[in-house]
């Protein structure tokens, strides 16, 4: 299994650019279930969660073709795909497969809508918590499918259709609001969504959704209106630009120091994210093509964050928050709203030399002058860049295990980090 090795206390200078979202990339490349025709994504980012949902995927007869490199391109632009699920050959996804990719689930709602039925298994729990999905199926139910929980898989069944329905969300959920919206633009009549989650890659689905005919309002607001159409045609779609990764990269750039250029982030998708870094004391500034984060000399001062959907502060980036935290003067309350188990990175942190106390849902974060190199490993995939992220100060030499789990989100990592001149490299396995 590879493991990258970090030699801390460089600086990072230079630009890095932002590759397209994972958590956007997933549920477009799952639209494509409810049309016969092409939808073609730009951006796609080379990560091993995109490739596997692309095996999931040709399963249920999704096929796809990835455009070759034209002269011209940027070496490192994103990938464009095509695909086409001319015909639904499977409505079965098995255990094998969702178990390792909870976002698979999501075919479930395309998949009833066009083929009246669908049978997948539950993902189980993982690494940042129990993890249910009842609030999906409530949307499914609320539409008009049956559901029948047999033997670990979830049967939808709606053999006239799904039909518009009012869904009102108990808790902000992404994964409910992805589901409702596939579900419902396609569905017979209009539907109305409530407490809908926010969040910029809802936003990017519901906009590929209208270019492909469907007719969805207020996406990026917490009430979604959706008139059923017939049927969707293809479309061209960029894929948005990644706000973890790009929040992930202006906190590696804050605790180094230096001068980074985060080229192509959006500002206003993170902006809880620079906020709480520029309280801490980086100069963050922004313009059309991207973000800059500068700390020089100043020492990061103690913040406070509390996670929250969108706008808040988010989930995804508190792993990393906290890592900055740890070189913080002061103490820090860093509080997890969202997901109920997500502090596996504490104790690897502490191993750097970290001073972090557990109470609760919130990490008390007493900053230290100084992080030590050290084995560290971690199981999930923010929880895992915490750790490069306090690696690239602490002194001497860190190792960080089990890299699958980088990969699965972050593309060439070591490669944008050594570019800004952080000491940084893949240990291949027998390396
Ligand atoms: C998405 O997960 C993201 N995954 C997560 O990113 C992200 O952390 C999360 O949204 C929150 O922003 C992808 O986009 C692939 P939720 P999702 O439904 O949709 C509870 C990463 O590292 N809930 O918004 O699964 C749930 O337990 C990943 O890239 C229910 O109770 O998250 C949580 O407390 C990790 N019942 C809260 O809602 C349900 O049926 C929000 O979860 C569904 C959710």
């Amino acid at each position: 299994m590879d493991r990258i090795r970090i030699t801390g206390g460089q600086k990072l200078n230079g630009t890095i650019p932002i590759s397209g979202a994972k958590n956007a990339a997933l549920p477009l490349m799952i639209a494509p279930l409810l049309t016969r025709e092409t939808l073609t994504l730009e951006n796609v980012p080379r990560l091993n969660d995109v490739a596997m949902l692309m095996r999931i995927l040709s399963n249920h007869g999704v096929d796809h073709t990835i455009e070759g490199k034209r002269p011209g391109d940027q070496p490192n632009a994103g990938q464009t795909i095509h695909f086409r699920a001319r015909e639904i050959v499977d409505t079965v996804a098995p255990y094998e497969l969702v178990s390792r990719m909870r976002a698979s689930f999501w075919v479930l709602a395309p998949l009833v809508a066009r083929m009246g039925e669908a049978r997948v298994s539950l993902p189980g729990g993982c690494a940042i918590g129990t993890r249910p999905v009842d609030y999906l199926l409530m949307a499914m139910e609320r539409l008009g499918a049956r559901i029948e929980i047999e033997e670990g898989y979830a049967v939808a069944t709606a053999p006239k259709g799904l039909r518009g329905a009012e869904i009102i969300f108990p808790k902000v959920t992404v994964g409910g609001t992805h589901t409702a919206i596939m579900g419902a633009v396609t569905a017979h009549g209009s539907t109305l969504i409530r407490n809908a989650a926010a969040e910029p890659e809802v936003t990017d689905l519901a906009d590929c959704l209208n270019k492909m005919g469907a007719k969805i309002r207020g996406a990026g607001t917490p009430t979604i209106e959706i008139d059923g159409v017939t049927s969707l045609s293809g479309a061209r779609h960029e894929v948005l630009p990644d706000r973890i990764e790009a929040g992930t990269f202006a906190m590696c750039a804050a605790m180094t120091g230096g001068d980074v250029f985060l080229e192509g982030a959006r500002p206003e998708t993170f902006q809880a994210g620079l906020d709480a870094i520029a309280r801490a004391g980086a100069i963050v500034t922004s313009n059309n093509h991207g973000v800059r984060i500068q700390r020089n000399g100043a020492g990061l001062a103690a913040v406070d964050i509390t996670t929250a959907p969108f706008p808040g502060f988010p989930t995804d980036l508190q792993a990393q928050f906290m890592a900055l935290m740890t070189m913080a003067k002061g103490t820090s309350h860093i509080t997890e709203k969202i997901f109920e188990n997500r502090f596996m990175h504490v104790s690897e942190l502490a191993r750097l030399g970290a001073k972090i106390r557990l109470d609760g849902e919130t990490a008390i974060v007493e900053g230290v002058t100084k992080l030590k190199g050290a084995q560290v490993m971690a199981t999930d995939l923010r929880a895992s860049v915490s750790l490069v992220i306090a690696a690239l100060v602490a002194e001497g030499d860190t190792t960080v295990h089990r890299v699958y789990h980088l990969d699965r989100g972050f593309e060439r990592l070591e490669q944008k980090l050594g570019a800004c001149g952080a000491l940084i490299e893949r240990i291949s396995e027998g390396g």
